[in-house]
Order: C-alpha cells, then sequence, then structure tokens
C-alpha cells in the first residue's frame, strides 16, 4: 500500500460522521501510472442519498442563519488547510488522476484561490437596492439560498471542480449533497476532512460516493435537493437536464468543447507554438478546454507543422510523480479505446497522420495507461476528429485561407466552450473576442488557464447557460428575492397610485 493512502475502504461523510454505504459494495481506485491498487470506494445506493438529503434539510435551515461573514471564517479556514496541505493533496491527486505534479499543484491552488475568492463573498454577496416608484417605500433585491443542492463532478479535475461548485454553495447558505467521480475519491475524501476539522456543521456538506446510474440518479429524481450542479458527458448531462426540467429543478450543466486555436499568418510562431502543445498535450488533453484543433493560415501551416512536431519530441510521458514528466497517463482503458478509436476514425477520413497515434504499452508504460502524443494534419472541418470531444492527446491541424474561415471554421462545431486567436493585429484581435462563439475567448495564449474569479463554461452545447466559478457562480446557488417595505401606513398600488 502506497503510504499516502491511509485507508483501506473510503466511507461515506454525512452529517459529520464517516459512514459506510448500505449496499457494502466497493470498487478498486486504481494509479493510471502504474495500475497500483490506491484504495476502493464505495458504490451507494438511494437509500444513502436519502439519509445524506434528511440531514442536509435539517442542517440547511440552521446553517442559512449563519450570517454570511461567519460562514466565510469557515470558508478561509478550509483554504488555510488546504494551502497548509498543498503538497500533500497534490501528490494525491497525481495518483488518482495521473496528471503530472506541477498541473496537480496549479489544480490545489485553483481550490485555494477559490475557497479565498468566495469566503470573501461572506461580506459582499450583493443585491441591488433600487428606488420604488412610489413616495415612502423602499425596494431592494437579495440573494436568497436555495437550500440543498447537489453537485456532481468529474474525474479531471477533481478538487479544483468541487470547489468551484461546492464553496459558492455553502458560502450562500445552501447544504450540498456532492457525488464525486468514482475514478478520483481520495480528493473528495480529503477536503471532506478538511471541512470537518474547518469546523463546517454537521450536514452541511455531504458526500455520497457510488456511480451516476445509482446515486447520481437518486440525486437528480429527489425532490428535496432543488439544485444540480454537473461537469461531465454530453450523453449525460443532456439526460440530467431532461430529468431536472421534468421536476422544474435548477440545473447547471458543463459538458465539454471542441476547442480550438487560431493562428494568423502575422502571429508570433515561437508563442503559438508552445501555447498549441501546453493545450493539447498539457492534461494529457483530458481537459474540457484541451485545444484539440489549430487552425492555421495556410501561409504558415507547414513552418507551424514543424515547429509543433519539433516541440512534440520534448515531451516526456510517465508517472507524473517524477519532476521530469510532461505528460500523464489516460485516466482508464475506456479513455484509452475511445482515443484510439478516433485515431483510427481520424485516418479512414482521410486525414494525415503526422505523429504518434498508438497506446504506449512496452518497458515502463506496460503497467499504466499511456497514448502517444498525436498530431494529424489537412484535417477538414466537417470530419469527426475536428468536431467530436476526444479528451485525450490528440490534436487535429485545419487549414484555412482567411481571418474570416477561421471563424467560422472555429463555429462550425456543437462546443462553445473556449477558443483562442494568435495575432499581432489589434483589429483582428477585437473581431475574434466578439465574433468567436465561445464562454472563453484567449488572445495570444492557448485553450487553457481559466482563473477563478471569472466564469466558467460556455455555449451550445457546452451547457445550458449557466457558469461555474466566479460571481456568475452564485447565480447558480441563489434565488433572487424582490423586497419591497412600505412605510406609507396606506395602501399603495404599484403601477395605479403614481401620478
Ligand atoms: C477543464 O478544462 O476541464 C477545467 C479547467 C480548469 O480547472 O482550469
Amino acid at each position: 500500500m502506497n503510504t499516502l493512502v491511509k485507508e483501506e475502504k473510503l466511507l461515506n461523510y454525512i452529517n459529520g460522521e464517516w459512514v459506510a454505504a448500505t449496499k457494502g459494495k466497493y470498487v478498486p481506485v486504481t494509479n493510471p501510472a502504474n495500475g497500483e491498487k490506491l484504495v476502493d470506494v464505495p458504490l451507494s445506493s438511494h437509500a444513502d442519498v436519502d439519509k445524506a438529503v434528511e440531514v442536509a434539510k435539517k442542517a440547511q435551515k440552521e446553517w442559512a442563519l449563519v450570517p454570511a461573514p461567519q460562514r466565510a471564517e469557515m470558508l478561509y479556514q478550509v483554504g488555510y488547510l488546504m494551502k497548509e496541505r498543498k503538497e500533500h493533496l497534490s501528490r494525491l491527486l497525481t495518483m488518482e488522476n495521473g496528471k503530472v505534479l506541477e498541473e496537480a499543484r496549479g489544480e490545489v491552488q485553483e481550490g485555494i484561490d477559490m475557497a479565498f475568492y468566495m469566503a470573501g463573498e461572506g461580506r459582499r454577496l450583493f443585491g441591488h437596492t433600487t428606488p420604488a416608484e412610489l413616495n415612502d417605500k423602499f425596494a431592494m433585491s437579495v440573494r436568497a439560498p436555495v437550500g440543498v443542492v447537489g453537485i456532481i463532478t468529474p474525474w479531471n479535475f477533481p478538487i479544483a471542480i468541487a470547489t468551484w461548485k461546492s464553496f459558492p454553495a455553502i458560502i450562500a447558505g445552501n447544504a450540498v449533497i456532492w457525488k464525486p467521480a468514482t475514478e478520483t475519491p481520495m480528493m473528495a475524501y480529503e477536503l471532506a476532512k478538511i471541512f470537518e476539522e474547518a469546523g463546517l456543521p454537521k450536514g452541511v456538506l455531504n458526500v455520497v460516493f457510488g456511480s451516476g446510474s445509482e446515486v447520481g440518479d437518486a440525486m437528480v429524481e429527489h425532490s428535496s435537493i432543488r439544485v444540480i450542479s454537473f461537469t461531465g458527458s454530453n450523453d449525460v448531462g443532456r439526460s440530467v437536464a431532461g430529468k431536472c426540467g421534468q421536476q422544474l429543478k435548477k440545473v447547471s450543466l458543463e459538458m465539454g468543447g471542441k476547442n480550438a486555436m487560431i493562428v494568423m499568418d502575422d502571429a508570433d510562431l515561437d508563442l503559438a507554438v508552445q501555447g498549441i502543445v501546453w493545450s493539447a498535450f498539457g492534461t494529457s488533453g483530458q481537459r474540457c478546454t484541451a485545444g484539440s484543433r489549430v487552425i492555421v493560415h495556410e501561409n504558415i501551416k507547414q513552418e507551424l507543422e514543424e515547429r509543433i512536431l519539433h516541440e512534440m519530441d520534448q515531451i516526456t510521458i510517465g508517472d507524473g510523480l517524477d519532476e521530469t514528466i510532461k505528460m500523464g497517463p489516460i485516466i482508464n482503458q475506456s479513455g484509452l479505446n475511445k482515443i484510439q478509436s478516433y485515431v483510427e476514425i481520424g485516418q479512414d477520413e482521410g486525414a494525415k497522420l503526422l505523429a504518434g497515434g498508438y497506446v504506449l504499452d512496452e518497458g515502463d508504460y506496460a503497467n499504466g495507461n499511456y497514448f502517444a502524443p498525436t498530431l494529424f494534419t489537412d484535417v477538414k472541418p466537417d470530419m469527426r476528429i475536428a468536431q467530436e470531444e476526444i479528451f485525450g492527446p490528440v490534436l487535429s491541424l485545419i487549414p484555412v485561407s482567411s481571418f474570416e474561415e477561421a471563424i467560422e471554421v472555429n463555429n462550425s462545431v456543437a462546443y462553445g466552450l473556449s477558443s483562442s486567436i494568435f495575432t499581432n493585429d489589434v483589429n483582428q484581435v477585437f473581431k475574434a473576442q466578439r465574433d468567436l462563439d465561445t464562454g472563453i475567448v484567449y488572445v495570444n495564449a492557448g485553450t487553457i488557464g481559466a482563473e477563478i474569479h471569472l466564469p466558467f463554461g460556455g455555449t451550445k452545447g457546452t451547457g445550458n447557460g449557466h457558469r461555474d466559478s466566479g460571481q456568475a457562480a452564485l447565480d447558480v446557488f441563489t434565488e433572487w428575492k424582490a423586497v419591497y417595505v412600505d412605510y406609507s401606513g396606506k395602501l399603495q398600488r404599484a403601477q395605479i397610485d403614481v401620478d
């Protein structure tokens, strides 16, 4: 057993207690870098969700009455504890998810930033005061907590995305039922322990481990959970949205991207190549914001191809705990299979494979899930490899002949998460930020690198109009309440008694 993991079996965290799931079924969690078993995670059932919701309902009523600046004190404490344990959390994250240590540290830092940012909201949570249309009348709008909320988080950013969702929910006075991904439960376990130590009242945060089809479904179906915030695949997200819609339940979805980097012929190519390689192969391409398309001006296509290939050759692949490694493994076998199948689809469609395209399974790679960094060129915008999310280290170069065509190709996909443009032409910069149909736009940088105080999410098939992170996250976890105080001592009718 690895010395960083003390437990053999994880327990659910319900009402401030660590409790076994009712059915007693477990699945192993393995390190994708070497196949080593890390821990067993429970497969909970509807009954566990019901239990968590019952205690959360009660806890939420009291939590909502705690003044928000006091709620914030607890969140500051969470931030300090995360900071203190940053290295421990980062190493565990690399072990369960596979991302390289430098990126794991970055992800934990994102959670720390979110703790302090949302704690600050304890003294803001701004509403509006506004003049009333009648004399001796006061009008304002305030944010009210929704009640019990459900968050369903993915394995690719198991701690950062959990903080994007749980911190705003908690600061706003809600209680949370959290279903983490079964591939990466240790981050949830560690974060729940931190909440416990920080003094969060019992029942305000509850972690129920298990599958989407059982625990996720139970949360979506539960009439007392009034919000579902989900990050994951498009198919699952659509089904969650349908079920929530039937119940008039608020649902916030982030379901991935097919993100592109435009490189114009006046761009700084050294910078563009660095941004492209970082966005395409960082986190082994397993980010919702990963850059998987390069839309390149035909005048510089060949030079860009050569430079990207050269940079790809420098990528060291292996166990992310080794600080010399730049790209870690793929999360599991089914991820590898999906990537491999897209390589075959690309070749069948007539795209030219310039590098990679295969599983690495010999020598040091034998027990892990590794895929070689892969580059296709002469890709047509309507090919499946240019349209569908692959979630792996596969990059497609699409040549275009003008700025207008580049924008059109960028916008031709069903997703709208992140996009970027490399150019030194200020007019093109401003036109691009206006015309790129994505929730996030970068100029002279790749498609990854979100900061927590800005909204995260996208247009079209990426989501349903809500955002994680930033101020926008508060809209998911609060209801607007309009308050009118009439101090005239008489009946005053709006729109009628106005002269
Ligand atoms: C993602 O792209 O999947 C998440 C990005 C982040 O947390 O920075």
